[in-house]
């Protein structure tokens, strides 16, 4: 693929951050602080044409905010977000719907989202039309509906087009998901968990589409997963959150390979199953570090998180300033010294000209 093209920066999201209200309680009517979930805290990524990133994290950690906040269907507290370097204000206007067209979600649970009363048909019919893509003719909206499942493998269309949501399989109906989403022409794809309500056997496949969309089309694609090891098989480029903020990131192969923030050890040791989704994960059984599957523990309380680093009270490397000091993103040094793009948002990376900054 064309190298440069690849590296264009599509979405990029600096500071974001959501705090959702609490019911007020009877102090806080009386003059006391409001108290919020910090849901997302000051979440900086950036989204390549034709790359997929990963977001990976535990139940709770704000992936699903992230990308309601990047879909503009929550309005974010603080930060900003822009496509193709232009600023997207929270409220209405044109740009705004503009934006919506390019940002596309997929959510987790096809059978949910799409409507149990109408057929394949009448759902990317209606996507076409409401953006703008269905053609002058009943020739060509077919046209496009034959194109559309073509694209998501769904062939022949005719033996889909007739279909309601229950008379098909779980991956037909992601399938049909994202077709919907395909039908704006998008540049990025917001796929919250696509594959965790699928029967595991048929995962891959959606994966694979995911990828081969993503290659074809020159998409964008956030990839939402509790699962590090298939962000290894699928994301070119691997993020971790942890309690709101986000904690590592860099190339996929090396964040699972290498993984250098205490808690993305502490993911990968806890996973489940690494021979999973053909992964090769197993290899970590090899090295050492990796044997022995860890108990993730309980995540912190958003109401009042931890201050410092989040994950300081869990850390066993944990030292005195992680309580008191946010950690700002650190270069992890290459151990031979080639180039690299990993980071880690903890105090174990401060060199002494980062932290004198
Ligand atoms: N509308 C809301 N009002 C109040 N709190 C919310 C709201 N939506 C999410 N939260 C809280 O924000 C935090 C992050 O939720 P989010 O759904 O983004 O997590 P997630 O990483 O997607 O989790 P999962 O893996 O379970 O989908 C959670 O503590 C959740 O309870
Ligand atoms: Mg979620």
């Amino acid at each position: 693929m064309d190298v440069i093209a690849a590296e264009t920066a599509v979405l990029e999201a600096e500071g974001l951050t959501k705090h959702f209200p609490l019911p007020a309680s009877g102090r806080e009517l009386l003059g006391g602080h409001a108290r919020v979930v910090h849901a997302v805290d000051e979440v900086t990524l950036t989204l390549h044409r034709g790359r997929v990133t990963a977001l990976v994290g535990e139940s709770g950690s704000g992936k699903s905010t992230v990308a309601r906040l990047l879909a503009h269907l929550q309005h974010r507290t603080d930060g900003s977000v822009r496509l193709h370097g232009q600023e997207v204000k929270v409220r209405g206007g044109r740009k705004l719907r503009a934006y919506c067209r390019s940002v596309q979600l997929i959510f987790q649970d096809p059978f949910a989202s799409l409507n149990p009363v109408h057929t394949v048909r009448y759902t990317l019919s209606r996507a076409l039309r409401v953006h703008g893509h269905a053609g002058r003719s009943r020739a060509e909206l077919d046209q496009a509906l034959t194109d559309l499942l073509g694209r998501v493998r769904l062939t022949p269309a005719e033996q889909y087009l007739a279909k309601f949501p229950h008379e098909l399989s779980g991956g037909q109906r992601q399938r049909v998901a994202i077709a919907r989403a395909l039908a704006a022409q998008p540049e990025v794809l917001l796929a919250d968990e696509p594959v965790s309500m699928l029967d595991v056997s048929i995962r891959l496949g959606v994966l694979n589409l995911l990828r081969d969309l993503k290659e074809q089309l020159h998409l964008a694609v956030l990839y939402i997963t509790h699962d590090i090891a298939s962000a290894r098989y699928f994301a070119d480029e691997t993020l971790v959150m942890y309690a709101g903020r986000m904690v590592e990131g860099g190339p996929s192969e090396t964040v699972t390979q290498h993984p250098a923030h205490p808690y993305t050890r502490l993911l990968i040791n806890s996973a489940p199953d690494p021979e999973r989704l053909g992964t090769g994960f197993g290899e970590y059984d090899e090295d050492g570090e990796l044997t022995e599957e860890e108990d993730l523990g309980e995540p912190p309380s958003l109401v009042t998180p931890p201050t410092g680093c989040r994950f300081h009270p869990r850390c066993p490397h944990v030292m005195e300033r992680c309580s008191t000091e946010t950690p700002p993103r650190f270069e992890v040094p290459d151990p031979d010294g080639a180039p690299t793009t990993q980071w880690a948002a903890c105090w174990l990376y401060a060199n002494e000209e980062a932290s004198a900054a």
